[in-house]
């Protein structure tokens, strides 16, 4: 099954304008001078995204939010809805994420609520799930993973508009990234139980990317992991030639 692979950066809460600007317009020229086989992503602040997707139109890199709100509109303050997000020209969302599910107590019937409106709204969800070290150390990784995963695919996902990134909340911008095996063991695992959810034939399709201190020097030996079809990269997303280094290696 060949699954093209995604690589998204996560610029989490970090740039101002010029930055942004630079970083993404640096990714774009890379891309338009170099057509890789990868998808590229970048998902920069909320304030940014506008921007953003103006400045590199016509690239090819693609432009995503890093959370939206379950509605389309409405007295919600300080929140953005999926269909604004998509007027701003992204096509992804990042729902889920663990800084989120910690910093503002969100669910998984939380985040599948999510999702469920990105994909109504035309977007494509990256759903993330992963367990922390102390659920890893007690033996559970693929029970979380998997009740995560369960509680918060939206109902309509499929391999064309839903992603799910696993990032173990222990790698994450600690540098410490997952071994090979231990992420090819959590992505098969995700794999079978969305084969039990939504078909073999389905889950076939469907991309799972790692995140957690993903980087250029450890980037390869993951990206070519029978299970693992990109990365969800932080850190070495805002610096466009680590980003792009990253992009390579994933073909
Ligand atoms: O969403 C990406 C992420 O949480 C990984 O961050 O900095 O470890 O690559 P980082």
């Amino acid at each position: 099954m060949s699954r093209r692979p995604l690589i998204a950066g996560n610029w989490k809460m970090n740039g101002l304008k010029a930055d942004g600007l630079a970083l993404a317009k640096g990714v774009a020229e890379k891309l338009k001078a170099d057509k890789l086989a990868c998808e590229m992503l970048v998902c920069p602040p909320f304030l940014l995204v506008a921007a953003v997707a103006e400045a590199v139109a016509g690239s090819g890199l693609a432009v995503g939010g890093q959370d939206c709100h379950a509605k389309v509109s409405g007295a919600h303050t300080g929140d953005t809805s999926p269909v604004m997000l998509k007027d701003a020209g992204a096509s992804y969302v990042i729902l889920g994420h663990s800084e989120r599910r910690t910093d503002h107590g969100e669910t998984d019937a939380g985040v599948k609520a999510k999702a469920e409106a990105a994909l109504a709204a035309g977007l494509s969800a990256i759903v993330c799930i992963g367990e922390t070290l102390a659920q890893r150390d007690a033996g559970q990784t693929l029970d979380v993973n998997k009740s995560q995963l369960r509680g918060s695919w939206p109902e309509g996902g499929n391999a064309a508009n839903t992603v799910i990134a696993y990032e173990p909340v222990w790698a994450i911008g600690t540098g410490r990234v997952a071994t090979p095996e231990q992420a090819q063991e959590v992505h098969a695992a995700i794999r079978a139980e969305l084969a039990a959810m939504i078909g073999a034939e389905e889950a076939a399709k469907v991309r799972i990317l790692y995140g957690g201190s993903m980087k250029p020097d450890n980037a390869a030996q993951l990206l070519a992991l029978a299970d693992v079809d990109g990365g969800l990269i932080g850190g070495a997303a805002l610096k466009a030639d680590d980003f792009w280094a990253i992009a390579k290696a994933a073909g």
